[in-house]
């Protein structure tokens, strides 16, 4: 499935559980070798105990420090990266008002931020060097406004519009920018971003396996695909988003986040 990829090395950050986990298992598969990102440690160690060709590189994304680490590795000159995954990236399901405003903070801080930085780490070594693929983990989320996932959906749209802007400018470089664009897909997101309910209230159809994200996002930067979107079901759904009014969009998102 995934034997023919053309990256021999990457860095996949969030890969201590679920997309990110699936996307560093198929990398290592094709025969890359990866350099893992997260907070828990031991999670990233027990990856490279039981993969080869794995370098455990732990960093907190949502501090300067962390950033900066994340991104000399990117720079490293004698340890080219070919591929870069900003995957990591967390929710916060409630109404606006009634949520930490802190933790919205880390939120932008993670999924805005964080990813700019290192997007920017791997664009200004990969363009002169006229060869490299950035894969940026946006969700089906970032296509219309969700209200009580509000901030989340607002760091995916920004995800989107930056992945796109930036497919266009690395083109000429043959550099590869694509957004990845899940839908509802069972990882620790949901006990995370306090949307564990989504398990019961979404039908079994509704639901991508990690495996076809992995699949779709590593096969779709490959072949320079701006946005991606896994499944069939979320290609409709994004689709059809494209023809329908903003207004009808985010009263349909409204109702959807309150089942
Ligand atoms: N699951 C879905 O339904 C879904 C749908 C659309 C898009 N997505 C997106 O897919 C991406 C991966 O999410 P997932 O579903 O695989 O969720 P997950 O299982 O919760 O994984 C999130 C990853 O991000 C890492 N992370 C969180 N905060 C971090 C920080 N401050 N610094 C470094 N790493 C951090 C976590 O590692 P540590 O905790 O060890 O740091 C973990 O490896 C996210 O960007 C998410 O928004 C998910």
């Amino acid at each position: 499935m995934t034997s023919s990829l053309p990256f021999s090395s990457a860095l996949v950050t969030g890969a201590s559980s679920g997309i990110g986990e699936e996307l560093t298992r198929q990398l290592v598969a094709a025969g890359a070798t990866v350099v893992v990102v997260a907070r828990r440690a031991a999670r990233l160690e027990a990856l490279a105990a039981e993969l080869a060709g794995v370098e455990v590189l732990k960093a907190d994304l949502g501090t300067r420090a962390g950033q900066d680490a994340v991104a000399a590795r990117i720079a490293d000159a004698d340890r080219p990266i070919d591929l870069v995954v900003n995957n990591a990236g967390f929710g916060s399901s409630g109404e606006f008002h009634a949520l930490d405003a802190d933790r919205l903070g880390d939120e932008v801080e993670l999924n805005v931020a964080a990813l700019t930085r290192l997007s920017h780490a791997a664009l200004a070594v990969m363009v002169p060097r006229r060869r490299g693929w950035l894969l940026n983990v946006s969700s089906v989320a970032g296509f219309q406004p969700a209200p009580r996932l509000a901030v989340y959906a607002a760091t995916k749209a920004y995800v989107l519009s930056l992945s796109e802007s930036l497919h266009q400018e690395a083109a000429s470089a043959g550099v590869h920018v694509s957004a990845l664009c899940p839908g509802l897909t069972k990882t620790e997101f949901q006990s995370v971003s306090n949307t564990a309910h989504y398990q019961s209230t979404f039908p079994e159809f509704a639901w991508t396996t990690v495996e076809e994200v992995a699949t779709s996002g590593l096969q779709g930067v490959a072949k320079n695909r701006a946005v991606i979107v896994p499944g069939a079901i979320y290609k409709l759904v994004t689709g059809a988003g494209s023809v329908t009014p903003r207004w009808i969009k985010r009263a349909l998102s409204g109702v959807v986040q309150r089942s």
